[in-house]
């Protein structure tokens, strides 16, 4: 069970001193956005660098941006952990899959709600992740839809009979009361935001969301 707090809910003046304050976390996830595949901006490349550089913990970007084919191996290029895509933003996402692999980044794919995963399940070995998005991609501190979770069960059944190690990602409204839904359908890795950083002991958070996961690991 991975915890991954959103740095989107965190002071963006005093990002060094929130991603240190995470560091008993599994990763830290950074939200690019572009303004046109999602309405909000965020920041780009040269921000990820800047984090990875004082990250004590994995980076596990997440692109919310078009044309993800042109921009994507960029940010694996950085040496990041991980970078996900999303499977509306691309023509190819086997060959882009493949592409950040063989720079050295681990390759995930994401779909928005109204995204159905069946076309993707035989093409999962190409894939390290998949992100199961639980609101409707853009902002953090929106709820929970807990209607995904069908979703995770055909993941997590499909990535067994393929027999490969698939991290199963959910994000949106992930909080005490939610972490526990999403590990029971198959979730294994979480990102929060509001959860962990409108906490007011962020450490103590992160640990409580690990524990509620726990309960109901596979
Ligand atoms: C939303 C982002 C999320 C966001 C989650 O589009 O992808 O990573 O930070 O925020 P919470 O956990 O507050 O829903
Ligand atoms: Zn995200």
């Amino acid at each position: 069970m991975r915890i991954q707090p959103s740095i989107l809910s965190a002071d963006f003046a005093n990002i060094q001193r929130d991603v240190e304050r995470i560091q008993r976390a599994d990763g830290v996830h950074v939200d690019v956005m572009d303004n046109h595949f999602v309405p909000n901006l965020t920041f780009g490349r040269q921000m990820v660098e800047a984090v990875q550089r004082v990250s004590p913990i994995p980076l596990d970007v997440h692109l919310m941006i078009e044309d993800a084919d042109r921009w994507a191996p960029g940010y694996a290029e950085l040496g990041v952990f991980s970078v996900t895509f999303h499977a509306e933003a691309t023509r190819d996402p086997v060959g882009l899959a493949r592409r950040i692999r063989e720079i050295g980044s681990r390759a995930s794919i994401a779909l928005k709600p109204g995204t159905a995963v069946e076309p993707y399940l035989e093409l999962l070995p190409e894939f390290d992740q998949v992100l199961v998005m639980t609101v409707e991609p853009g902002f953090g501190g929106q709820s929970f839809m807990p209607d995904m979770m069908p979703k995770l069960r055909t993941l997590r059944a499909a990535a067994e009979q393929h027999g490969i190690e698939l991290w199963l990602q959910v994000d949106g409204g992930i909080a005490l009361d939610t972490i526990g839904v999403a590990a029971e359908a198959g979730a294994d890795t979480f990102v929060a935001g509001s959860a962990v950083y409108g906490a007011a002991d962020v450490e103590s958070a992160i640990a409580e969301l690990r524990a509620a996961a726990a309960v109901h690991a596979h």
